[in-house]
């Protein structure tokens, strides 16, 4: 172009302004700017033209060449400003908080439900003045089974499914406990009489899972041995516990049973918590939880076996005892009404939540 020619100025100026209105974008703009205003545009080369011109042109082209750039000027900074505001306002809008918003609680973890309903049976137990003992769940069949007068030979080992081991502690070879029993013959080799211990734990048993039955569940067990023990001394412990899980006033039966360990055996029932009984009444309304029987079996439990005793070094001329054990996840589906075991282990949230979120 020609720096003396107004009208080509003139629609270089149009030229660059129309592009500086039609930048839409912070980009656009500056593709704009390089084009029109750089070095290499029309209006940069027509300023350097003018020292080319004859002296008397110089002037006046000078004065609308430069009047041209400074209206471009004006104009990109007028746009720049504007686009820069767009731009502002855009990211207040995309990168607004609302801090009103709830905001995504992670909820806090709490105790399972066996576990929480085990705290509780032993807490029972715990004030009535008795102590917590732990024992292995890999443990050595001499403590799972000989101790507790449940000899290689006796068929009692086949009440329970077990699970064994590879290795050996001493003689002994290895299994995964199959009761909380064993925790018995620990604590008896290991505490000083009188002893009255809770032990609430995992056990195994080589079981199908369905409905009922699990190969991993939770027992807890209780133990006392002291002078004078008798019977009486059971029962009412088994009562202080039914009383302080289901509330004042169901009643306890003791019927006969047998487990090696203890001698006389028997197994416990309280009286259904849901119907109180009236199903089993002529004309009462059927029971599911007691299945209209009246009672629901809670444990096992007896009196200490003196071979149990002896094998532990104890004189069972002077010192009786009773024990008894019972299943955690049972007592959890009684409890509350749960009628699938798998429901106490598939870790589903929505299953414990329901029993609350204690820590
Ligand atoms: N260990 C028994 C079982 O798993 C339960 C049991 C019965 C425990 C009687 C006891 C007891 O302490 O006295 O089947």
């Amino acid at each position: 172009m020609s720096a003396s020619n107004s009208s080509e100025v003139g629609r270089a100026l149009a030229e660059a302004l129309a592009a500086v209105e039609a930048a839409a974008s912070l980009d656009e703009l500056k593709a704009a700017r390089i084009a029109h205003e750089g070095d290499r545009s029309p209006l940069a080369q027509a300023s350097a033209e003018i020292g080319t011109l004859p002296p008397a042109e110089r002037a006046e082209t000078g004065r609308r060449v430069g009047a041209a750039r400074s209206e471009l000027r004006e104009a990109l900074s007028r746009r720049q400003a504007q686009l820069e505001a767009e731009r502002d306002q855009q990211v207040l809008v995309t990168e607004a908080v609302d801090v009103t918003l709830p905001s995504a609680r992670v909820p806090r973890g709490a105790r399972h439900p066996v576990t929480m309903l085990a705290d509780r049976l032993s807490d029972v137990f715990i004030a009535m003045g008795y102590e917590v003992a732990e024992g292995p769940e890999v443990e050595a069949e001499w403590y799972n089974f000989d101790a507790l007068n449940i000899p290689p030979d006796h068929p009692a080992r086949e009440m329970q499914d077990t699970l064994f081991v590879a290795g050996s502690e001493g003689d002994s070879g290895m299994v995964l406990r199959t009761h909380t029993s064993p925790v018995q013959i620990r604590s008896l080799l290991t505490r000083p009489l009188p002893l009255y211990v809770v032990s609430p734990g995992r056990v195994y048993r080589n079981e199908a899972i369905d409905a009922t039955h699990s190969p991993v569940f939770h027992q807890i067990e209780g133990l006392a041995v002291d002078e004078g023990l008798t019977m009486a001394d059971l029962r009412g412990a088994i009562q202080a516990f039914v009383d302080a899980m289901f509330g004042v006033g169901l009643r306890t039966r003791f019927r006969p049973d047998y487990f090696p360990f203890t001698e006389p055996s028997g197994d416990v029932a309280m009286e259904c918590h849901v119907c109180r009984g009236a199903s089993a009444k002529p004309g009462g309304e059927p029971c599911r939880v007691c299945k209209s029987s009246g009672w629901i079996e809670i444990a096992g439990c007896g009196m200490v076996n003196p071979r149990v005793l002896v094998a532990c070094g104890i004189d069972p001329d002077r010192y009786s005892g009773f024990a008894f054990g019972l299943g955690v996840e049972r007592g959890l589906m009684i409890a509350h009404g749960v009628t699938d075991i798998r429901d106490t282990m598939d870790g589903d949230v929505r299953f414990s939540r329901a029993f609350g979120m204690e820590l």
